[in-house]
C-alpha cells in the first residue's frame, strides 16, 4: 500500500530520485562545521522535492535521464533551498516543514549567509559541469524571484493588488523556478525545441497552480500539516487571490474596512476576521477554480509526448499540485 501521492507519482523515477538525495547531501559538504550543521539540519526536513521530481521527469519524458540531468537537478533543489532560507528571515518566521526556522535557532546574520552559501554552491555546480545553457537560465530565474518577491513588498504596503500583478507577482516568484526545472530537464535529454517549448510551458502552468494551492493553503489549511501556522500570509498584510477577487465581490466602503482590519492585524488579533470575510465571498472557490484552469492547460500541453510512465506521472503531479494540502 503506497503512503502518500508523491511517492506513488515518483515511482517511475524511484532510483534516480535516491541518487539526486545522494548528490544533493553531497553538494551541501563544507569545513566549516556550522556549515555541516545546518545542512544536516535542512537534510532531516525532507521538502518535498518537487523541483528535482520535475526535472527528473521532464528529462525522463523528453529523453532520457542523464549526469547532465542530475545536475540540474540538484542546482535547482539548493537554488530553492537557499531562497526558503532567505524568505524565512525577511518574513521573520519561526517555522518551516514543521521545523524551526534556521533564522530562529541561528539568528538572522547566520541564515542569510547560508542562504549565500547554498545559492553559490547551486551555481557552482553548472560551472563546473561546463552545463553554460543551465546558468543562463538560473540566473535569469534568480533575478525574477527577486523581483518578484521585491514587487510583493511594495504591493503590501499599499494594500492595492489587482488580480494582474498578482499574476505577475506569483508568475515570478515561484512558477519562473518550476518554469526553469521543466526546461533544464528537457534540455539535459533532448535537443528538440518542440520539447523544450512545451516543457517550459508545462512548468509556468504548473507553477502558477502550485502557489495558488498554497495561497489558498494559508487560508483552509492545517498548521499541524503545512508544517506553518495559518493566516501567515494575512499577518504578513499579503493579499493573494482569494482576497483579492473577495474584495472586488464588495461595495467600495466594506472593501475599505476589511483593508483597515489588515492594516492593524498585529494590534488586534483579527486574522479570523479575514479569513471568515474570504470564505463568505466564495474567495476560496474561485482561487480553486483558478487553479485547475491552470492545471488543465498544464494537461494539454502534455499530449506531444509519448504516453510513458513518466507521462503519466508528470500528469499526476498536476493533479497533487492542486489537492496537496502541504
Ligand atoms: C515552498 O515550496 C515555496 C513556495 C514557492 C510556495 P514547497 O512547498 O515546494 O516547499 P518544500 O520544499 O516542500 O518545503
Ligand atoms: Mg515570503
Ligand atoms: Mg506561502
Amino acid at each position: 500500500m503506497i503512503k502518500n501521492k508523491l511517492a506513488e507519482i515518483s515511482l517511475p523515477i524511484k532510483s534516480e530520485l535516491e541518487r539526486f538525495e545522494e548528490l544533493f547531501k553531497q553538494s551541501m559538504k563544507s569545513n566549516v562545521t556550522l556549515i555541516d550543521l545546518i545542512a544536516r539540519y535542512i537534510i532531516r526536513q525532507k521538502g518535498k522535492k518537487i523541483r528535482p521530481l520535475l526535472v527528473l521527469l521532464a528529462a525522463k519524458v523528453a529523453g532520457g535521464v542523464s549526469e547532465r540531468t542530475y545536475r540540474g537537478a540538484v542546482m535547482v533543489e539548493l537554488l530553492h533551498t537557499a531562497t526558503l532560507v532567505h524568505d524565512d528571515v525577511v518574513d521573520n518566521a519561526d517555522k518551516r516543514r514543521g521545523f524551526w526556522s534556521i533564522n530562529k535557532i541561528f539568528k538572522n546574520k547566520v541564515a542569510v549567509l547560508m542562504g549565500d552559501y547554498l545559492l553559490s554552491r547551486g551555481l557552482l555546480i553548472a560551472i563546473q559541469g561546463k552545463d553554460f545553457d543551465f546558468l543562463d537560465i538560473i540566473t535569469t530565474t534568480v533575478k525574477r524571484m527577486s523581483e518578484g518577491e521585491l514587487l510583493q513588498i511594495r504591493k503590501t504596503r499599499k494594500l492595492d493588488i489587482d488580480e494582474e500583478t498578482y499574476f505577475r507577482i506569483i508568475s515570478d516568484k515561484t512558477a519562473s523556478l518550476l518554469e526553469t526545472c521543466c526546461q533544464i530537464g528537457a534540455l539535459s535529454a533532448s535537443s528538440d525545441e518542440k520539447y523544450y517549448e512545451a516543457m517550459r510551458k508545462f512548468g509556468e502552468y504548473i507553477g502558477i497552480a502550485f502557489q495558488i494551492r498554497d495561497d489558498i493553503l494559508d487560508y483552509e489549511g492545517n498548521t499541524s500539516i503545512i508544517g506553518k501556522p495559518v493566516g501567515g500570509d494575512i499577518k504578513e498584510k499579503k493579499i493573494t487571490l482569494p482576497l483579492i477577487y473577495s474584495l472586488q465581490q464588495v461595495p467600495k466602503n466594506e472593501a475599505a474596512k476589511i483593508k483597515k482590519i489588515i492594516k492593524n492585524v498585529d494590534k488586534n488579533g483579527s486574522v479570523e476576521e479575514i479569513i471568515d470575510f474570504v470564505k463568505r465571498n466564495n474567495g476560496l472557490n474561485y482561487a480553486s477554480e483558478t487553479a485547475s484552469a491552470y492545471s488543465k492547460k498544464a494537461m494539454s500541453v502534455l499530449t506531444i509526448f509519448p504516453d510513458t510512465p513518466s507521462k503519466t506521472a508528470l500528469q499526476d503531479l498536476v493533479d497533487f499540485v492542486i489537492d496537496r494540502k502541504n
